[in-house]
């Protein structure tokens, strides 16, 4: 395998270049003897409330607890369905199918590639409790349309914002339209900790305490408890991300000033198209996927160049083998979202990556593009 010259992550590269902060950091929870639960904690959920402008944050594991939690903090029962999109990371159905609530697939809307607002009704039942739409690679779902409907049908709304921690609508935010907010800090997301993390942003008072409880084995109080989980945000990755958060509008911006400058090095290439953007949306490029038939040649012909470009996500979630089609019979037909997730490659994009990268990178696709014919 050729030299990685462009790594599909910077992750080393911004922790060197807040070193000292870091590690600063991390060297004061060791020296507190507070490891769980702790003030890391609890100023970072202050922090994110305040940068969220909600009105509660609670720190958790990850995000497929965020979205679980809430599911259950709402009252989701077995044989609830859900109503979400296929084309995202496994986890937001997963969450659903958890505690035996069908996902039922929307397809995605051929610009943005997120759920489709106008084949939402056709999908509501009598069962259907809520819906899921996903922000995905970083660009908003439209998400007024989507209250709108919700209200109409007396539907919950949870946002899963894995991965668009900082975007934002034109004049709304998240959370503006939905009863929560549900975000991962796994390291490769915009906001991101050295390992896992996760987080539910409300500002309904009735679903906090039994997510509290949900992250702390059922208790509030020490010693009584009642059947939960354990899905704490630990201290040290607490104190990472309240380091990052300083940084998490320079960390897009510079997110969005590659994509724009991709764009720009890609203009009139004919065998990938580039990603959409809605327009006054802050998409903040958690990825910058192209699309092409060809899409695995390019990958081939990028890594023997010394350039990581990964799939998300090559299977979509209806088509995954370990999927419970018992529960969603019959198979969804989703014909938009099969030859997305057939097509799609993910260039590299974080904030660490230069403009003379995205050169590098883009010269590699123009050169295969023109082989192509
Ligand atoms: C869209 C989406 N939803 C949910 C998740 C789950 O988050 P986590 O891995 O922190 O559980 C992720 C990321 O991993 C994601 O990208």
């Amino acid at each position: 395998m050729a030299e990685v010259k462009v790594p599909f992550y910077g992750h080393v590269k911004q922790y060197l270049n807040h070193k000292e902060d870091f590690d600063k950091a991390i060297h004061d929870v060791l020296m507190s003897g507070v490891y769980t639960l702790g003030p890391q904690g609890k100023a970072l959920e202050a922090e994110l409330s305040e940068y969220m402008g909600m009105k509660h944050s609670i720190g958790l594991n990850s995000g497929t607890d965020a979205l679980w939690f809430v599911m259950l903090a709402l009252g989701l029962k077995a044989g609830d369905e859900i109503i979400t999109t296929s084309n995202t990371f496994f986890a937001t159905a997963e969450a659903a199918w958890l505690i035996g609530v069908t996902p039922v697939f929307v397809e995605i809307d051929p610009k943005t590639r997120n759920i489709d607002v106008t084949k939402i009704e056709e999908k509501i039942t009598p069962k259907t409790k809520m819906l899921v739409p996903v922000h995905l690679y970083g660009q908003p779902a439209d998400m007024p349309a989507i209250a709108k409907i919700a209200k109409k049908h007396k539907l919950y709304v949870i946002e899963d914002s894995a991965q668009a921690f900082g975007a934002a609508g034109d004049g709304w935010k998240l959370g503006d339209y939905s009863d929560a907010v549900c975000t991962s800090f796994i390291t490769a997301k915009n906001l991101g900790c050295w390992g896992d993390g996760g987080a539910v942003f409300t500002n309904r008072d009735d679903i906090v305490e039994p997510i509290l409880r949900m992250r702390n084995h059922g208790s509030v109080e020490r010693s009584k408890h009642r059947p939960g989980w354990n899905s704490r945000l630990d201290e040290i990755h607490a104190a990472v991300l309240r380091v990052k958060l300083r940084h998490i509008d320079e960390y897009n911006d510079a997110r969005i000033a590659r994509a724009n400058d991709y764009d720009e090095f890609l203009a009139g290439v004919k065998n990938v198209t580039l990603p959409y953007r809605t327009p006054g949306y802050r998409h903040i490029f958690h990825l910058y996927v192209v699309e092409g038939e060809k899409r695995d040649s390019l990958q081939e012909f990028l890594k023997e160049r010394g350039i990581i470009a990964l799939t998300n996500y090559p299977i979509a979630i209806h088509e995954q083998e370990g999927f419970p089609f018992g529960l969603g019979d019959p198979k969804p037909v989703l014909p938009l979202t099969e030859k997305h997730s057939a097509s799609v490659l993910s260039l590299p994009i974080y904030p660490e990556l230069t403009r003379a990268d995205a050169k590098f990178v883009a010269d590699a696709v123009m050169e295969w593009d023109k082989l192509q014919g």
